[in-house]
Protein backbone atom coordinates (compact mmCIF):
# COMPACT_ATOMS: atom_id res chain seq x y z
CA UNK A 1 0.00 0.00 0.00
CA UNK A 2 2.89 2.68 0.78
CA UNK A 3 3.85 2.43 -2.91
CA UNK A 4 0.55 3.64 -4.51
CA UNK A 5 2.02 6.92 -4.23
CA UNK A 6 5.47 8.67 -5.00
CA UNK A 7 7.30 11.37 -3.01
CA UNK A 8 10.11 13.15 -3.70
CA UNK A 9 12.31 14.22 -0.54
CA UNK A 10 14.62 16.88 -0.92
CA UNK A 11 16.88 16.47 1.99
CA UNK A 12 19.76 19.44 2.62
CA UNK A 13 23.22 17.52 3.04
CA UNK A 14 23.70 18.33 7.00
CA UNK A 15 20.92 17.58 9.15
CA UNK A 16 17.89 15.90 7.46
CA UNK A 17 20.01 13.56 5.10
CA UNK A 18 21.93 12.26 7.87
CA UNK A 19 18.58 11.92 9.64
CA UNK A 20 17.43 9.45 7.00
CA UNK A 21 20.89 8.18 6.81
CA UNK A 22 20.69 7.33 10.57
CA UNK A 23 17.25 6.15 10.09
CA UNK A 24 18.99 3.38 7.61
CA UNK A 25 21.64 2.53 9.70
CA UNK A 26 19.08 1.95 12.66
CA UNK A 27 16.95 -0.06 10.83
CA UNK A 28 13.75 2.40 11.17
CA UNK A 29 11.33 1.49 8.38
CA UNK A 30 9.46 3.97 6.45
CA UNK A 31 7.73 3.93 3.10
CA UNK A 32 8.95 2.79 0.01
CA UNK A 33 6.90 5.53 -1.78
CA UNK A 34 9.74 8.37 -0.89
CA UNK A 35 12.75 8.62 -3.31
CA UNK A 36 15.48 11.11 -1.45
CA UNK A 37 17.26 14.05 -3.34
CA UNK A 38 20.60 14.85 -1.33
CA UNK A 39 20.70 18.82 -1.91
CA UNK A 40 23.66 20.74 0.06
CA UNK A 41 20.66 22.91 1.66
CA UNK A 42 17.00 23.48 1.64
CA UNK A 43 17.73 26.86 0.12
CA UNK A 44 19.18 25.83 -2.89
CA UNK A 45 16.35 24.12 -4.22
CA UNK A 46 14.52 26.27 -6.45
CA UNK A 47 10.81 26.01 -7.13
CA UNK A 48 10.80 24.84 -10.61
CA UNK A 49 12.58 21.74 -9.37
CA UNK A 50 9.63 21.26 -7.00
CA UNK A 51 7.02 21.93 -10.13
CA UNK A 52 9.55 19.96 -12.34
CA UNK A 53 8.51 16.74 -9.39
CA UNK A 54 4.91 17.66 -9.72
CA UNK A 55 4.76 17.51 -13.27
CA UNK A 56 6.66 14.56 -13.63
CA UNK A 57 4.38 12.14 -11.43
CA UNK A 58 5.01 12.88 -7.96
CA UNK A 59 2.20 13.01 -6.04
CA UNK A 60 3.94 14.92 -3.46
CA UNK A 61 6.86 16.89 -2.78
CA UNK A 62 8.82 17.42 1.00
CA UNK A 63 11.72 20.08 1.37
CA UNK A 64 12.79 18.46 4.82
CA UNK A 65 16.13 21.22 5.86
CA UNK A 66 17.74 21.85 9.33
CA UNK A 67 15.67 23.45 12.52
CA UNK A 68 15.05 27.28 11.65
CA UNK A 69 18.26 29.14 13.29
CA UNK A 70 20.12 25.95 12.33
CA UNK A 71 20.67 25.93 8.81
CA UNK A 72 24.81 25.33 7.83
CA UNK A 73 24.30 28.53 5.47
CA UNK A 74 22.91 30.75 8.27
CA UNK A 75 19.42 31.80 6.37
CA UNK A 76 18.84 28.95 3.81
CA UNK A 77 15.64 27.72 5.64
CA UNK A 78 14.39 31.18 6.39
CA UNK A 79 14.39 31.66 2.29
CA UNK A 80 13.29 28.39 1.43
CA UNK A 81 10.51 28.44 3.86
CA UNK A 82 9.38 32.01 2.36
CA UNK A 83 9.31 30.23 -1.22
CA UNK A 84 7.32 27.24 -0.21
CA UNK A 85 4.64 29.34 0.94
CA UNK A 86 4.36 31.16 -2.12
CA UNK A 87 5.00 28.09 -4.07
CA UNK A 88 2.23 26.91 -1.99
CA UNK A 89 -0.07 29.43 -3.45
CA UNK A 90 0.94 29.14 -7.21
CA UNK A 91 0.57 25.39 -6.64
CA UNK A 92 -2.86 25.48 -5.53
CA UNK A 93 -3.28 28.04 -8.40
CA UNK A 94 -2.49 25.53 -10.98
CA UNK A 95 -4.77 23.10 -9.56
CA UNK A 96 -2.37 21.16 -6.86
CA UNK A 97 -3.69 20.87 -3.94
CA UNK A 98 -1.61 22.27 -0.32
CA UNK A 99 -1.55 19.11 0.96
CA UNK A 100 1.01 17.56 -2.05
CA UNK A 101 3.55 19.98 -0.40
CA UNK A 102 5.49 19.85 3.20
CA UNK A 103 8.40 22.07 4.75
CA UNK A 104 9.74 19.84 7.55
CA UNK A 105 12.95 20.44 9.89
CA UNK A 106 14.27 17.93 11.88
CA UNK A 107 18.03 17.66 12.93
CA UNK A 108 20.68 15.12 12.27
CA UNK A 109 19.69 13.21 15.42
CA UNK A 110 16.04 13.10 14.97
CA UNK A 111 15.75 10.12 12.52
CA UNK A 112 12.57 8.83 14.04
CA UNK A 113 11.07 12.83 13.46
CA UNK A 114 11.75 12.14 9.79
CA UNK A 115 10.24 9.37 9.50
CA UNK A 116 7.03 10.20 11.19
CA UNK A 117 7.04 13.34 8.78
CA UNK A 118 7.46 10.68 5.83
CA UNK A 119 4.79 8.66 6.75
CA UNK A 120 2.54 11.90 7.35
CA UNK A 121 3.09 12.51 3.83
CA UNK A 122 2.24 9.28 2.56
CA UNK A 123 -0.65 9.05 4.47
CA UNK A 124 -2.22 12.52 3.50
CA UNK A 125 -1.20 11.22 0.16
CA UNK A 126 -3.14 8.17 -0.02
CA UNK A 127 -6.28 9.73 1.34
CA UNK A 128 -6.05 12.44 -1.22
CA UNK A 129 -5.85 9.49 -3.69
CA UNK A 130 -8.77 7.67 -2.83
CA UNK A 131 -10.97 10.79 -2.37
CA UNK A 132 -10.09 11.00 -6.21
CA UNK A 133 -7.81 14.02 -6.37
S1 LIG B 1 21.98 23.31 5.49
FE1 LIG B 1 20.18 22.30 6.19
S2 LIG B 1 18.66 23.72 5.67
FE2 LIG B 1 20.45 24.79 5.12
Amino acid sequence: MDNDVKIIAFCCNWCSYAAADLAGISRIQYPCSVRIIRVMCSGMVHPDMILHALNQGADGVMLIGCHLGECHYQDGNHKALARMEILEEILTDLGYKKEQLQTTWVSANEPNMLVDAVYDMNERLLELKSAGQ
